[in-house]
């Protein structure tokens, strides 16, 4: 029996609340918007967490904070228990957050001018990486295949011609919801090996399975060459606004690159982070257990009126809670725009280089996916 039973449906009013989703200063005043764009959820987080907060307030100091061992040890059993991978404690370094990780990661890995390969559609840090580290970027394309989105792999291989130097692997796959599979991992292990390029996995939405038979393969665990791989408590358990990742680094040499790379970009982690990444591993598996069905319920309520709309598209997703739907521009013009000035704000597909697709953000209550139904049901109806 669950010590408690969560209430995903209650409203929580995030208005005025320095919320980057909810008080999106580009939102017209005339109109009630629902936001559906960056990846937060609009659930509390479990207990636990709160009462790590509290106990940080009741103290009172809020000095510098060093990562302790005992954080080290709960991801270690985390990342062996549910992806099968055993790291080391040296292995780890404890960083703000995964897209700074993924900067410093490509910063060590290239020198100017040679390339970073990465999918498209993708998390758009992915593209925009390049430019801020001075690299070309190289991109290859993700094709349907049965029910899911899944790599083009002949194309991934043109572009490893190419010559880049380090690969981005998001999984599971933000946009999209792909959760690669042992086939399609062991593909990215042989052909990286083989052109001699490094893998950095980003693996930030792995607790976040909407299905429970798709397995999280950390690439990490099958591949013989050093790596570099993130992983996160923040996204599967809500606590995005206090950061903290880890960055799994198996390789000495690598990690020293990696140190230097970052030495002076990041901010110590806050004691804040710390002790609620340290509560989320000791005792977030209960409220995750209850949000997972929750979510996959809200998935299939959006999936079965995409189903029945002429001029909308969508793959069931395997994990993540950010739908990728396609539209028909024939048929609904600027449909991200469309929504917009109904009053539903989803992600226009082009950020993540996906054209006529749009980025709907699920992880809400019920009563909130159901009025972005009703507004897209206005649009299409004219
Ligand atoms: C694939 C992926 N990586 C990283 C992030 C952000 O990570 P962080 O906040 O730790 O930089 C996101 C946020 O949505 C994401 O989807």
């Amino acid at each position: 029996m669950p010590s408690k039973t969560y209430n995903f449906d209650q409203i929580i009013d995030r208005h005025q609340t320095h919320s980057f989703k909810w008080d999106n200063v580009t939102y017209p005043q005339s109109l009630a918007m629902l936001p559906m764009p960056v990846a937060d959820m609009d659930f509390p987080v479990a207990d636990e967490i709160l009462e790590a907060l509290d106990r940080i307030t009741a103290h009172g100091i809020l000095g510098y904070s060093i990562v302790p061992e005992s954080l080290k040890i709960a991801a270690q059993h985390k990342i062996e228990r549910d992806y099968a991978w055993s790291i080391s404690l040296d292995s780890q370094v404890w960083i703000p957050g995964i897209v700074p990780g993924i900067t410093a990661a490509c910063a060590a890995l290239t020198n100017e001018n040679e390339g970073i390969i990465t999918a498209v559609p993708v998390y758009h840090p992915f593209h925009l990486v390049a430019g801020w580290v001075n690299c070309p970027l190289i991109t290859f394309e993700m094709v349907k295949e049965g029910d899911r989105w899944t790599y083009d792999f002949e194309d991934f291989e043109r572009g490893l011609q190419k010559g880049p130097k380090v690969f981005l692997l998001c999984n599971p796959h933000n946009p999209g919801g792909t959760v690669f599979n042992a086939s399609e991992i062991s593909r990215m292990v042989d052909l990286c090996a083989q052109y001699n390029v490094t893998i950095v996995s980003d693996e930030i939405h792995a607790d976040l399975r909407i299905y429970p038979q798709s397995e999280h393969i950390s690439i990490g665990r099958l591949e013989k060459q050093p790596i570099i791989s993130f992983f996160a408590t923040s996204k599967a358990f809500n606590t995005a606004g206090l950061g903290g990742a880890v960055a799994v680094i198996p390789d000495a040499a690598m990690r020293d690159k990696f140190t230097k790379a970052s030495a002076g970009f990041f901010s110590m982690l806050s004691r804040h982070s710390i002790e609620v990444m340290l509560a989320t591993y000791a005792h977030g598996e209960e409220w995750l257990a209850q949000l997972l069905p929750y979510l996959r319920a809200n998935h299939d309520l959006l999936m079965d009126f995409v189903r029945v709309t002429p001029g909308l598209a969508m793959q069931p997703l395997e994990g993540t809670y950010l739908a990728w739907i396609e539209y028909d521009e024939a048929m609904l013009g600027d449909f991200q725009k469309k929504c917009f000035d109904a009053g539903l704000h989803v992600l226009r597909g082009e950020q993540f280089m996906g054209k006529n697709f749009v980025r709907l953000n699920f992880a809400c209550p019920h009563s909130l996916v159901e009025k972005a139904i009703e507004l897209m049901k206005t649009v299409i109806s004219g």
